[in-house]
């Protein structure tokens, strides 16, 4: 079969196409060292639209940011959810959902994320901002004023892994905290060090340890655990409700789902936190203006930062960030590298402009790399230096970008676009507001002397956000004022 698939030639109407010389593998090698580099080149070469095949897959990627709508609304011969359906029971040790065994589970789950949004949004904003205090006060506020030294992505990840943990899943029922956080913690960075080979189908068996791993992370998340907490979101309540539906589901298969989702909600955030504070820290001046934005919010609602305080923000109050909002909107385009994947359910003839037609194959997959688009010199002058206020003009949020004249619909996406793209993102920018919101007011921060600028780990191009390949030493004290 494979070299069946690898002797495919071009057709009349298709885009031109890039094999490698390796059968199977393609230009998967090519693209896994640096995805954007690789794209790039190929366009200069064979235009804006092009097939690669990677690891046994055609891949036809499209570039310009002009056409991206044309596949985004394209629903009928395109399949969103096709490949994440194949892809995330393998990974996360569940039974296929839409395999007939659980009717309607597939439509149920998609309707649950709907509690991520709306009103269930304000109470888990709240609830975040309470659990964001608790670490905080607990692990980093000692009362003391002098320095103290931490390495930046390991304090962005154990506050908001707790924080957002708690946030979701809720606490036990008679302590603020539950035990074994850190354990999850580590088990949980295992787990995802071995994402991309996971993704890329490689069987778990072969990851030295990794299956174990995982199945501790899921008992985590046995039924009659879960039900013992307290202040659970409506959210994870919902899905858990959703599973007692089904018979089929066994104990462990849910409590797998629910691992999934834990995957979900922080394998992105906790390095686009980090790359937020990041970015904020390297560059003293955007900070004091982000800080002063802060300051001028909370003075105007009449709030005094006090660290030994309860501190709460409403959704309205975080929507007037603007600056912070632009400054996370940059780091985000400079850190996330996600591919949006629609898989062809038929040979069809996309239209990707009113003119223009490329033939597709049945069981080819359509791409989007924004990533591209993101570091794309004509949209984002200079892209990739760091502008704070990139996302912000005249008091309000910039929302016009431009490509050969044309204004663009979509610009930035860092949480995919269409009916794939993330139910996760208002809670998501909310939450890395709440955590900058409350570094900035309780803490001065500042990277110490001698350290080597973090560099992006290119392992997870395709998947979501860059990882930092190395981390940054910081001091931070107390704020006197
Ligand atoms: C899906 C990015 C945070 C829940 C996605 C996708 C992207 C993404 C790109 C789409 C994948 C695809 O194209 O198939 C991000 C980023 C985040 C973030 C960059 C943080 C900065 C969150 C959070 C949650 C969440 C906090 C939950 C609380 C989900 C879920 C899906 C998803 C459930 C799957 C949706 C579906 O199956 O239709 N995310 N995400 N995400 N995200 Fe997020």
């Amino acid at each position: 079969i494979l070299t069946v698939q690898f002797r495919r030639t071009r057709k009349h109407g298709e885009p031109p196409l890039i094999k490698g010389w390796i059968p199977f593998l393609g230009k998967a090698l090519e693209f896994g060292r640096d995805a954007h580099t690789f794209l790039a080149a190929h366009e200069k070469n064979n235009g804006d639209v092009f097939t690669v095949l990677i690891a046994g897959k055609y891949i036809t990627f499209i570039m310009n940011p002009l056409l991206y709508p044309y596949v985004i609304k394209h629903g009928k011969q395109l399949d969103f959810h096709e490949f994440s359906d194949q892809v995330a029971p393998v990974t996360f040790g569940y039974p296929h959902v839409s395999s007939g065994k659980f009717p309607g589970l597939p439509e149920q789950i998609q309707k649950s994320f709907r509690h991520l949004q709306g009103e269930n949004l304000d109470c888990m904003t709240q609830s975040m901002m309470g659990n964001l205090m608790l670490v905080f006060r607990q692990d980093y506020l000692s009362g003391e004023s002098e320095w103290r030294t931490e390495s930046m992505y390991q304090l962005c990840i154990s506050v908001m892994f707790e924080a957002t943990f708690l946030t979701m899943y809720g606490k036990p029922s008679h302590t603020n905290r539950h035990s074994g956080m850190v354990t999850l913690r580590k088990d949980l960075v295992k787990f995802d060090n071995m994402f991309p080979l996971l993704i890329a189908r490689v069987p778990i068996f072969l990851l030295r340890g990794t299956k174990a791993i995982r199945q501790k992370l899921i008992n985590f998340f046995h039924p009659n655990k879960i039900s013992s907490w307290s202040n659970t979101s409506v959210f994870i309540k919902e899905r858990a409700a959703i599973f007692e539906q089904y018979d089929r589901l066994g104990d462990i298969d849910k409590a797998a789902h629910h691992f999934a989702i834990l995957w979900a909600s922080v394998g992105n955030t906790l390095p686009a936190t980090f790359w937020a504070m990041y970015y904020l820290v390297i560059h003293p001046e955007a900070l004091a203006v982000v800080r002063e934005e802060i300051n001028s919010v909370l003075k105007a609602s009449g709030i005094k930062a006090d660290p030994n305080k309860d501190l709460s923000l409403t959704r309205e109050q975080l929507d007037r960030l603007l600056y912070l909002e632009s400054s996370i909107n940059e780091s985000l385009r400079l850190s996330s590298a996600s591919m949006n994947i629609r898989v062809a359910k038929e040979d069809f003839s996309l239209q990707l402009e009113r003119e223009r037609f490329i033939q597709v194959r049945k069981g080819d997959i359509i791409s989007l790399y924004p990533q591209s688009m993101h570091m794309d010199p004509e949209i984002y002058e200079n892209p990739e230096v760091y502008k704070f206020d990139r996302f912000f003009e005249d008091g309000k949020e910039k929302t016009d970008f431009y490509k050969n004249g044309q204004r663009l619909k979509h610009y930035l996406m860092p949480f995919g676009s269409g009916s794939t793209k993330c139910p996760g993102r208002y809670f998501a920018i909310n939450e890395i507001k709440q955590f900058l919101t409350l570094l900035l007011i309780y803490f001065d921060v500042e990277v110490l002397e001698g350290q080597k600028p973090c560099i992006q780990d290119p392992r997870r191009a395709g998947l979501g956000i860059l990882h930092p390949a190395t981390d940054i030493q910081i001091r931070y004290r107390l704020r006197r004022d």
